[in-house]
């Protein structure tokens, strides 16, 4: 096999978004477009990434270099066509002679397995699909086997209009090939752009071969405007329900729960409606996840109950049998096996031991308006409700926190503790007082 680049071309200023947001940032599964791209490149095997970005993006180059470094940035500036695009970046694929394969900033439900046919050809292959409605899209002029060129929607004859076999715009060519090619291309044509769609029919001139390869019109869409990004969305949520599906997890209205591009939920675990993934969520087998919930960042292990009405942020793990009740709120706390918090709490920071039960109303103090401090509990705590533990502070394995403290120190294992006014009664008080005051409100006092 030879070696793989991938050149992404992300400098369309995406104004049809009218989002203050590059387009290409935009996340589909909760992950941004652009990296969809570069995923697919990276499982290609492309030991080369380079991104086309527009000067207009300041953030997209930024995004570009925390991932893949500055080298792999190339700027078109002004943009004059996917042609001239592409050979923006020439200087940095200068060193790399195998094949370069054009991919889209916005084009995010593409895959690697979708691409992989347009390797392994000595000439230009492109990957073409059958449009629902062709107009718009450069077509494809086949015959037989063939490929005889791309002609753009705006230089099509009417009988060119009619072909439904359409570009998806992904190209590949040995690098040396590619660029030749690109610097022979014009921009003599309705739209006045270098179309990077002319190096078909310059390559049949030169006598390279060319091809189509076909991929499925849903998985080459492009998105342009916010109804296209609602309607990618939709298509990446149902593969992923099916994939769950198929994998064995049960949930009664798939259509309502929502997943991110890297959620894992082992088959057997239960998700009950309307719950929401945001990324970096793992979920064993089972364990159920509750309606109205809503996870990011967490780890959820078998036997463990979530919800329904819980909200799990990044560093919540949750060990084997642990239960997490409506309106409970965890972020980074480890809960041993068999820990609770069943109703009206905020975990935030700390850990929670084997079979300790927080009570309702509980909240961890861990900001003190500058730093973040650790609550910890130990194995079999028990933390009386509304009580506020002030951290940094521990409460010992079997140590009792009486309801409604407020926990400042330390609380020895087997220990009690009160932190809250004693407790004063006034035999009769109650009564002599309501007394004089339905008197005084009947006007005969
Ligand atoms: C292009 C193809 C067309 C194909 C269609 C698929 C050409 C000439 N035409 O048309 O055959 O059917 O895509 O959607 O290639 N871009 C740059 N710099 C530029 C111009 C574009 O980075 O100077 C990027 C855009 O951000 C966009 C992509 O390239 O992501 C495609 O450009 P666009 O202008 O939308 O091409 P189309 O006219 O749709
Ligand atoms: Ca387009």
């Amino acid at each position: 096999m030879s070696s793989r680049a991938a050149i992404i071309l992300a400098a369309g200023q995406g104004t049809r978004m009218k989002s203050p947001l590059p387009k290409v940032l935009h996340p589909v599964g909760g992950r941004a477009m652009l990296d969809h791209a570069i995923d697919a490149a990276e499982a290609l095997g492309c030991e080369r990434v380079v991104v086309v970005v527009g000067n207009h993006s300041p953030e997209v180059r930024a995004h570009v270099a925390e991932r893949l470094g500055e080298s792999a940035i190339a700027v078109q500036d002004p943009p004059l066509g996917t042609g001239h695009a592409v050979l923006a970046a020439r200087e940095a694929l200068a060193d790399f002679d195998g094949e370069v394969v054009i991919t889209y900033g916005d084009v995010p439900l593409l895959k690697a397995a979708d691409i992989e046919p347009v390797f392994g050809g000595s000439g230009v292959t492109v990957v073409g699909f059958e449009a629902r409605d062709p107009s718009g899209y450069g077509r494809l002029i086949l015959v037989g086997e063939s490929l005889e060129a791309i002609v753009e929607h705006k230089e099509a004859t009417p009988d060119q209009l009619a072909v439904t076999v359409c570009n998806s715009g992904v190209m590949a060519a040995p690098a040396e090939l590619l660029f030749d090619l690109l610097a022979q291309v014009k921009n003599d044509n309705a739209k006045g752009e270098y179309y990077l769609t002319d190096v078909v029919a310059l390559a049949r001139a030169a006598g390279a071969p060319t091809r189509a390869v076909f991929a499925a019109e849903d998985s080459v869409m492009g998105v342009n405007a916010q109804g296209e990004l609602a309607q990618a969305e939709a298509l990446f949520q149902k593969v992923q329900r099916d994939a769950f599906l198929a994998a064995g997890v049960t949930m009664a209205a798939p259509d309502t729960v929502h997943f991110a591009w890297d959620t894992e939920i082992g088959g057997g675990a239960v998700v009950e409606p309307f719950v929401v993934f945001g990324p970096g969520v793992k979920v064993a087998g089972g364990a159920r996840i509750r309606s109205f919930s809503h996870l990011e960042g967490a780890t959820v292990a078998s036997g463990a109950e979530v919800g329904p009405y819980a909200r799990l942020r990044p560093g919540a793990r949750l060990g084997e049998d642990v239960r997490i009740g409506n309106f409970v709120e965890v972020k980074n706390v480890a809960m041993a096996r068999g820990a609770k918090a069943n109703h009206l709490a905020y975990l935030g920071d700390g850990e929670v031991g084997s079979k300790a039960n927080i009570g309702a109303g509980t909240i961890f103090c861990n900001y003190d308006g500058f730093f973040k401090h650790y609550t910890m509990v130990g194995d079999g705590a028990f933390v009386g409700s509304n009580s506020s533990l002030v951290a940094p502070v521990t409460v010992g394995a079997g140590a009792m926190v009486g309801s409604g403290s407020v926990i400042t120190r330390d609380v020895a294992p087997g220990d009690l503790a009160l932190g809250r006014g004693g407790q004063e009664t006034k035999p009769g008080w109650a009564a002599r007082f309501m007394e004089a005051m339905r008197a005084k409100k009947a006007g005969k006092a």
